[in-house]
């Protein structure tokens, strides 16, 4: 298990490289002086476990070597500065005690200051003002995570430049609740891997209480992203909050079934604890008290004996008008793919001959689940998925939230080669849009490590 009690306040030795050296000049020449320190957090690919951290259920990512590295002098001023190095990302600033994150237009500048207000409140006494350039190279939209990258790069900032001391665990929980700030209800992954990832090892992460376990994936493959070249910025639309509420209250629909109580707040994975049950048995209570017709708001307060209005406190800011919820569907996909992960880790650990057969099956799995039950593909998705498949995997599905974004693909190392090249024929060249994408679009992968700080000695 990972030692997520100590903190990543050490800092690293600068490395003697290009990014770093422009990164240095271009903020010497926006701000007139050098940064006093760097800090890193990674992105992630999720390699099996979609949409079930908000359920309380273990997941299990990998750190990607694409990062946000972020320049940083703390200032007696505060006020925090912010620039990026890409110039689509405007100059933005803001006194610390006048924070506002309008959760209607999801600007980047409002990721650093989900970041930021999670560790002001945490202390209550934070005073530095912070100027700062931020260089990112994880692609966004991407379903990579590189929204929570920023979060918790300025989560990890604000720490050390007001002198504090956080423990990884600790950073990853608070960074996963602040970045709601920004409308999204997403579960601690993304924050968690981005924090306790390692070099070469993908990680199991539990929840209640955090916890990230090594999973050495097999050896004789590699894991592929690609990019289907369709945007999806999950703050910028309901669908990634209906999921949620829709789980929510299926949690409540089943666990007043199942006499159990209900009146709190209740996620599928606490029902499954409190019933004492195993996942099998919850998916055949799914199908014993569910029906695959949506759900209208009127049947959810009747089964619940609820008033619209109580209805209202259960829904999100931006679900308030939702007209009906797929409760068995999303219910379903939840207990299913909460199983695969448990069997992706158990073939891990246990490496069988037909090791990488098994995991591509629980991938291909992964994805029929994602796009029938939880409906969180899109077509260009499962054109890449098949296309993947096609081209030599033995395994491939979308990551992260869905919708647009990218796929993961596990590829024996022997047919790498033709794979990529049979990649780019078949979705991108053959597309003139995608093909102008396609250098950042197609690349393998191996796991990372974690947030960490550096500074010149
Ligand atoms: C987003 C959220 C995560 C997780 C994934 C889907 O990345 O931030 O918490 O829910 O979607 O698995």
């Amino acid at each position: 298990m990972e030692d997520g009690a100590t903190p990543p306040q050490q800092f690293l030795q600068v490395s003697e490289n290009e990014r770093f050296r422009k990164l240095k000049d271009a903020f010497i020449s926006k701000y007139g002086m050098p940064p006093a320190f760097y800090a890193r957090a990674p992105g992630r690919v999720n390699l099996i476990g979609e949409h079930i951290d908000y359920s309380g259920y273990a997941v299990l990512p990998m750190a990607l070597e694409q990062d946000i590295l972020a320049a940083v002098t703390p200032t007696q001023t505060s006020i925090i500065q912010l620039a990026n190095t890409n110039p689509v990302y405007l100059d933005y600033s803001v006194q610390i005690n006048k924070i506002h994150i309008d959760t209607t237009k999801p600007l980047w500048q409002y990721y650093f200051l989900c970041g930021f207000k999670g560790i002001q409140e945490h202390f209550n006494s934070v005073s530095s003002g912070i100027n700062c350039l931020v260089d990112g190279t994880i692609p966004a939209s991407s379903g990579l995570s590189s929204s929570s990258a920023l979060v918790c790069c300025a989560g990890l900032i604000t720490v050390i430049a007001n002198g504090k001391v956080l423990s990884k665990i600790e950073l990853a929980e608070i960074c996963a609740r602040c970045e709601r700030y920004i409308g999204t209800e997403g579960g601690g992954m993304d924050q968690s891997i981005s924090f306790l990832a390692e070099k070469g090892m993908a990680k199991l992460i539990e929840f209640n209480p955090l916890r990230a376990t090594n999973v050495k994936v097999p050896k004789g493959a590699v894991f592929v992203i690609a990019n289907s070249c369709k945007e999806m910025n999950k703050a910028a639309t309901t669908h990634f909050n209906i999921r949620v509420v829709e789980c929510r209250i299926a949690a409540k629909v089943l666990a007043k079934a199942k006499g159990h109580e209900w009146q709190k707040s209740l996620r599928l994975g606490d029902l499954q604890q409190g019933l004492g049950v195993d996942l099998e048995t919850m998916l055949s209570t799914v199908e014993q008290v569910l029906h695959p017709e949506p759900y209208s708001r009127e049947e959810v307060c009747q089964c619940l004996g609820i008033s619209q209005k109580e209805l209202c406190n259960i829904l999100t800011q931006n679900t308030q008008d939702v007209p009906s919820f797929k409760l068995y569907q999303r219910a379903k996909h939840v207990y299913s793919e909460a199983r695969r992960v448990v069997e992706f880790k158990r073939v891990c650990d246990e490496t069988p001959a037909n090791a990488l057969q098994l995991l591509g099956d629980l991938m291909n799995q992964s994805h029929l689940s994602c796009r029938d039950m939880y409906e969180c593909s899109c077509p260009e998705l499962d054109q890449l998925v098949d296309v993947c498949l096609q081209s030599g995997a033995v395994g491939s599905r979308l990551t992260g939230a869905g919708w647009g974004g990218c796929t993961v693909s596990m590829v024996p190392t022997n047919k790498l080669d033709s794979f990529l090249a049979k990649v780019q024929e078949i979705y991108y060249k053959a597309d003139g849009q995608r093909a102008a994408k396609q250098t950042q679009s197609l690349f393998a992968t191996q796991p990372g490590g974690g947030a960490a700080i550096y500074r010149e000695v």
